[in-house]
C-alpha cells in the first residue's frame, strides 16, 4: 500500500459511479437502501462511514467528529448504480425475487430501482455450477469480453455524467481455484485473455476491466478474482486501490469478535463446530460443493490467525474447526449461524459457549458495499494504490502484501482502518498508551 500523508486528497467532486457486478441480493439492498436514505425513510445503519465517528487527539480535548465530516466522502446524493448480471431483471424485479427487503420497502424505491438495468453479464456456467444465465455477453475471446465490458463502463459514465467509478463484485461465488501460471503476471495474463486461457474466471476478466478503465475494486465473494500477481501489478501500473476479499458478514464477523475476546484471556479451545441455514440464490450457489470448497477456505483462515497455535500450543494446538452451510429454501436470505465453541479454563476444566444468530445476510452486507465504494474512493482521490489492507475489517480473507499474514482480529483492524484515516488527514495516530494523563 503507498499512503501519501497530510491533505493532499482531491475533492469528492461530481457523480461517483458505483459500479456492481451481480445484481443479486446483497446489490440490489445496497441501491433500496441508499436511495431510502437520500429520500429521507431509512437511516444508513450499519455503515461505518455513515454513522461511525473518529476520536482526534487526546480523550481530554474532546474533538469526536463524525467520518463523514472527517475526511471528504462523495455525499449518497451523488452515487449513480450500475451493474451486470447473467439475467436481464431490473434492480426492482432482482430486489423483488431475492426476497430481503418488504413490500412496503421495495414500493416505496420501485421507481429508482426501476431504472437501473444490468448489462449483459460475462460468464461460463463451468464456474457457477448452478446458474444457468441468458443474459450474456458472446465474445471471440476473453479479451474480447473484457474490451466489451470496458466500453460499458465508459457508456455508463457518458450516459449519467458520471465523473468517478468504483467497483465492488456482488455476484456469485465461483468455484475454488488456485492461481496459475496465467495469474503470474500482468503479461502472462492478457496474453491467456486473447487465448480465452480455460484458469481465467469471468470475475476476474471484470476486475481486469475496472481496473483498466480506472475504477478501483473490491472483491465481495471469496473467488480468485483479485488476489494474483498479475492483478497487483495491473493496480501498480494503472494506480488503482484493490481490495478483498469475501465480505465479513455473519459467522466469521462473530468469530472475529469472540476469538481474540478467548485469546485475551487465555483460556483455551478444543473446537470451534460452525453450521448455517439459508435459503437465497447464494445458498443455492454454494449447494454446488466446488463453490462450497471457495467459501469454506475462505471462512476457515480466520481462527487459525487469530488464535496463532504455534505462540500458543497449550491453548489452541489442533483444535478442531468445523464449517458447514446447507442450503434450506424456507428461510430465504435470513441465515440462521450456530455455533459451538469448546473451550477450557483454569486447570483445563472445559466450558462451552454457544451462538444461535439470526441474521439478514443482504441486510449485514449492504451497508459494507456501501462503506468499501466510499472509501476505495477515496483512496483513490488520496493517491492510494495496490491492495488497501486498512479495509480488512470488511473482509473475510483479508488481502495483504505476499510476505504478511492477515489481521483477522476485527478490533485491530478497526483501529487499522481509523488510523490511515488520521494518517490521512495528519492527525496524530492513537495508540492507547494513555500515559501522558498520569504524569
Ligand atoms: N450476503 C452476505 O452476507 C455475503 C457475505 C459474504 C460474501 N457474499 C458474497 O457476495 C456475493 C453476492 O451475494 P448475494 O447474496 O447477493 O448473491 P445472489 O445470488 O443473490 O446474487 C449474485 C448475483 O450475481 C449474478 N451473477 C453470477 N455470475 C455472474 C457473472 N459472471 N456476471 C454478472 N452477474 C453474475 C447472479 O445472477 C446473481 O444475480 C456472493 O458471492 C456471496 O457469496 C455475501
Amino acid at each position: 500500500m503507498v499512503m501519501q500523508k497530510g491533505t493532499d486528497i482531491r475533492p469528492a467532486t461530481g457523480k461517483l459511479g458505483v459500479l456492481l457486478p451481480g445484481l443479486g441480493a446483497v446489490a440490489t439492498t445496497v441501491m433500496a437502501g441508499v436511495e431510502a436514505v437520500r429520500r429521507g425513510f431509512a437511516r444508513p445503519v450499519g455503515s461505518l462511514t455513515q454513522m461511525g465517528t473518529i476520536r482526534l487527539g487526546k480523550r481530554t480535548e474532546n474533538r469526536t467528529p463524525k467520518i463523514t465530516e472527517f475526511v471528504p466522502l462523495s455525499p449518497l446524493s451523488e452515487l449513480e448504480f450500475g451493474s451486470w448480471d447473467i439475467f436481464p431483471d431490473d434492480a426492482y424485479e432482482a430486489a423483488a425475487h431475492a426476497g430481503v427487503l418488504s413490500r412496503e420497502h421495495l414500493e416505496q424505491v420501485q421507481p429508482f430501482l426501476s431504472t437501473i438495468k444490468p448489462m449483459p453479464g460475462v460468464f461460463e456456467p463451468q464456474w457457477v455450477k448452478k446458474l444457468h444465465g441468458t443474459h450474456v455477453k458472446q465474445g471471440s475471446s476473453k479479451m474480447d469480453l473484457a474490451q466489451q465490458l470496458i466500453a460499458d463502463i465508459a457508456q455508463f459514465k457518458k450516459d449519467r455524467g458520471v465523473e468517478r467509478c468504483v467497483a465492488v463484485w456482488c455476484g456469485s461465488t465461483e468455484v475454488y481455484q488456485k492461481p496459475g501460471p496465467c495469474h503470474a503476471s500482468l503479461a502472462e495474463f492478457e496474453a491467456g485473455l486473447q487465448r480465452s486461457d480455460e484458469t481465467i474466471a469471468p470475475s476476474a476478466i471484470y476486475a481486469y476491466a475496472c481496473l483498466k478503465s480506472g475504477a478501483p475494486y473490491a472483491n465481495g465473494a471469496p473467488n480468485l478474482s483479485l488476489d494474483f500477481p498479475a492483478m497487483f501489478e495491473l493496480a501498480k501500473k494503472t494506480r488503482m486501490p484493490i481490495a478483498g476479499k469475501d465480505f465479513k458478514t455473519g459467522q466469521t464477523w462473530m468469530k472475529t469478535i469472540v476469538a481474540p475476546g478467548l485469546k485475551a484471556r487465555c483460556l483455551g479451545l478444543t473446537g470451534w463446530y460452525s453450521t448455517n441455514i439459508l435459503g437465497n440464490r447464494d445458498g443455492e450457489v454454494l449447494d454446488d460443493p466446488d463453490s462450497f470448497k471457495t467459501k469454506e477456505m475462505s471462512k476457515l483462515g480466520a481462527l487459525e490467525y487469530i488464535l496463532q497455535p504455534h505462540l500458543y500450543p497449550d491453548l489452541y494446538k489442533e483444535f478442531h474447526h468445523v464449517v458447514r452451510i446447507n442450503y434450506y429454501p424456507p428461510r430465504g436470505d435470513n441465515k440462521e449461524g450456530w455455533d459451538n465453541i469448546d473451550i477450557f479454563g483454569w486447570m483445563g476444566y472445559p466450558m462451552q459457549i454457544k451462538i444461535d444468530f439470526l441474521c439478514r445476510d443482504s441486510i449485514l452486507a449492504a451497508p459494507m458495499v456501501l462503506d468499501l465504494a466510499l472509501f476505495l474512493d477515496l483512496a483513490q482521490r488520496a493517491g492510494m494504490h495496490g491492495i488497501q489492507e486498512w479495509l480488512s475489517f470488511y473482509f473475510k480473507t483479508p488481502m495483504t502484501a505476499p510476505s504478511l499474514y492477515p489481521e483477522h482480529d476485527l478490533f485491530i483492524q478497526l483501529m487499522k482502518l481509523k488510523n490511515t484515516l488520521r494518517y490521512l488527514r495528519g492527525e496524530e495516530l492513537i495508540t492507547h498508551l494513555g500515559a501522558e494523563y498520569y504524569d
